[in-house]
């Protein structure tokens, strides 16, 4: 999918840049072409003459390289690619593209693309944490950067927590899902996953056995056909895809929100397993035995329904697909709630204890349309999110 592109990929001074040699190796593998830049700091830990052989093109060092102006100006240089990749991206790189910088090489260049720019970032957690780095964080994704990582765990500084860079493969399918030629291309999809928590009091909370993993799953699969995705998900066992926008809710209400905000759709996908009921007398505080043995009385007030509210609303996306997890006559109920419901297609699947199904690997659905019920064999989760993002994707784009 990715032979024939164009990168401009440039390295900043980490820790982590020797990893960006592997992600020269492995792009061009697969028939990328990547022309290398390195910042003067990026120099001290990988050298231009690695860099180069491993991208068998050219170096770029210095903004003032008249050899290199005479050949190809940093203008041209900057829009010669299809995307611009800054791995490892330092918190200094980050200040300088979210304030415009332009004093060298690598910021005159970022500044000048015309090209969708993604970041992998690479910092120590303090740094990646100071509210500085993270206002321009916010700066950089208002301004469509993409961002993937940094992922979590143990760092060369001998800290934990988040700030290294994301490994090569997950930089990778950034940069595929970045350069989405997919049939979904410029199609906006919705997806909602995982379960949610309704609070009982600030500590307890009333939650389902949800793992995320479908729902994540089709984000993915989504995003891979090319669409742009906004992932809206409960506080989920499995971790959301990259490359997608997610935003993260705990409760029905909060998720209704998100999902309003995230409109206009061409389609929408609702596989959340939202609860149907929230604790209507929820406590401020934590609640307390109090030693009568009493136990609290809990009332309970209906939630939105999500799936039915978007269905029926004036937003309505083109396409809307609900999930309905049974555990007995599968496909009459799934049929009823698919007009109940309003929308155009109900996967429905049996979750009954037995099937593994629910927190599983596996799924078996039953697609409910207006033509009818499709029974799909059992597949990896994977697998049947593939071919539904790609129904999803000959209803929308076909
Ligand atoms: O009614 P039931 O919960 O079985 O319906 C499942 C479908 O409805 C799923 O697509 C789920 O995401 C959606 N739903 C919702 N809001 C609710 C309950 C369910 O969007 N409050």
């Amino acid at each position: 999918m990715l032979a024939g592109k164009r990168i401009l990929l440039i390295i900043g001074g980490g820790i982590a840049a020797f990893k960006s040699l592997d992600l020269i190796r492995r792009l061009r593998d697969q028939g990328v072409k990547v022309t290398p830049v390195l910042t003067k700091a990026a120099e001290e830990f990988v050298t231009p003459l690695s860099t180069s052989a491993l991208a068998a093109e050219k170096v770029y060092r210095d903004l003032f390289d008249l050899t290199d102006e005479a050949e190809m100006g940093h203008i041209e240089l900057s829009r010669a690619a299809d995307l611009v990749v800054v791995a490892p991206t330092t918190a200094d790189l980050m200040a300088k593209m979210a304030h415009g910088h332009a004093n060298d090489l690598a910021s005159t260049l970022l500044m000048a693309t015309d090209k969708r720019v993604l970041i992998a970032p690479a910092m120590n957690v303090r740094m990646w944490e100071h509210p500085a780095t993270q206002r321009n964080l916010a700066i950089l994704t208002g301004d469509d950067v993409l961002v993937v990582g940094p992922d979590e765990g143990n760092m060369a500084c001998g800290e934990y927590g988040p700030g290294r860079m994301a490994e090569v493969p997950d930089i990778i399918a950034a940069i595929g899902a970045a350069l989405g030629e997919g049939p979904l291309k410029r199609r906006h999809v919705l997806v909602t996953s995982g379960p949610t928590h309704e609070p009982i009091d600030p500590v307890r909370y009333i939650a389902n056995r949800s793992s995320g993993a479908q729902g994540t799953a089709l984000a993915a699969a989504l995003r891979d056909l090319g669409a742009r995705v906004t992932f809206v998900t409960g506080p989920a066992d499995v971790r959301p895809p990259i490359g997608v926008e997610i935003v993260a809710i705990e409760t029905a209400a909060q998720m209704l929100d998100a999902v309003e905000a995230a409109l206009p759709a061409d389609a929408a996908v609702f596989a959340a397993a939202v609860a149907d009921w929230r604790v209507e007398n929820a406590s401020e505080s934590k609640m307390k035995k109090d030693g009568s043995g009493q136990a609290p009385a809990l009332s309970f007030a209906e939630n939105p329904d999500i799936l039915a509210t978007i269905s029926k609303g004036q937003s309505r996306p083109g396409l809307v697909v609900g999930f309905a997890a049974e555990t007995d006559d599968v496909v009459a109920n799934a049929t009823a709630k698919r007009a109940r419901k309003g929308c155009d297609w109900i996967v429905a699947n049996d979750v009954s204890p037995e099937t593994g199904i629910m927190g599983g690997d596996e799924n078996r659905i039953v697609l409910i349309s207006q033509d009818g019920a499709e029974d799909w064999p059992r597949l990896p989760k994977d697998e049947v999110a593939r071919r539904l993002a790609q129904r999803i994707a000959d209803a929308v784009a076909g």
